[in-house]
């Protein structure tokens, strides 16, 4: 069943509460794929109900970013929820979440804002405010759902990070479950953007994968210093590739690293043409 409104949401969340059933939710910006499919099909198994919320968060997006083109592609959404056993779709309109003229400065809005240390770094840096609108919407999913599990991919390893530190320091009574990255046998992580890269472009987004699992190779070997296992990327590279960045940082709290240990997830952030790309991998 696919719900529109917030208020027709609580009324079916309160009847399965009634009801002593489990909900799990699974947040997403639509255009499903696997990776999202793997997301719902452990919270199908987990809980008793499942609601996958689509919304493109305009508030997460930073000026000039994709916001207008990101793939909508609600039908098909629909589709792949219903064969997957979710209960509900929710399909909410800005307006229907940020009130009327959603207004959406942070004048006129309550934020959510991460901790300054889990956003000056990684997307956090090129991304200014990106994690407050993120925070923002997921706080507001939780409030609506009230969910006993929410499911993230560790594909958007800081979101991850910083969503289980919400939900520590505001004491939100969820249980964040992290899921695997799924990835194209070619080891590109599945993403929605992947629509953006032309035929030409998907030859050249392996190279994320490539360069981490290599480090992991290398770290598996005994290389543990992270200068020397930084340097083993630079042979991939080519002229089509811009990397952003390439850091060695602690999984729980994003301290950076010198020697690489079992809690060092790796994160990359690469552009091809206008796509940017990113991906992760922890070592231990
Ligand atoms: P979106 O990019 O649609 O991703 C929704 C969820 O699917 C996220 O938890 C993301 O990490 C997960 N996901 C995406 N690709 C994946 C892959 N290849 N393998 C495993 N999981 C994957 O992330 C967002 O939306 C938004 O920021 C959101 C949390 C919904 C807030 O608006």
């Amino acid at each position: 069943m696919i719900l529109h409104t917030i208020e027709d949401v609580r009324e079916q969340i309160k009847n399965w509460k009634k009801e002593g059933l489990t909900i799990g939710l699974v947040p997403t910006m639509g255009a499903l794929h696997a990776g999202h499919l793997s997301l719902i099909k452990k919270s199908v198994e987990k809980c008793d109900r499942t609601v996958v919320s689509v919304f493109v968060n305009p508030i997460q997006f930073c000026p000039g970013e994709d916001l207008d083109k990101y793939p909508r592609t609600l039908d098909a959404d629909e589709k792949l929820c219903n064969d997957a056993g979710v209960n509900i779709v929710f399909a909410p309109s800005p307006k229907e979440m940020y009130g009327e003229g959603h207004i959406l400065s942070n004048d006129f809005l309550t934020y959510v804002i991460p901790p300054y240390f889990y956003v000056d770094k990684l997307c956090g840096k090129s991304r200014v405010g990106h994690f407050d609108g993120v925070c923002t919407v997921v706080n507001k999913l939780f409030n609506i759902v009230q969910p006993d599990y929410a499911f993230f991919g560790q594909k958007d390893a800081q979101q991850l990070i910083i969503i289980k530190k919400m939900v520590k320091d505001l004491n939100i009574p969820v249980e964040i479950i992290p899921c695997p990255i799924v990835r194209e046998e070619n080891g590109l992580a599945l993403s929605s953007r992947n629509k953006y890269l032309s035929e030409e472009d998907k030859k050249e987004a392996f190279v994320l994968s490539r360069i981490l699992f290599n480090i992991k190779a290398c770290y598996d070997k005994g290389i543990t210093d992270v200068k020397a296992l930084t340097e083993t990327a630079y042979s991939f590279l080519n002229e089509h590739h811009n990397l952003e960045y390439l850091e060695f940082r602690d999984k729980e709290n994003l301290e950076g690293k010198t020697v690489a240990d079992k809690d060092t997830q790796v994160f990359i952030a690469l552009k091809i043409g206008n796509v940017r790309l990113i991906d992760n991998i922890l070592l231990g």
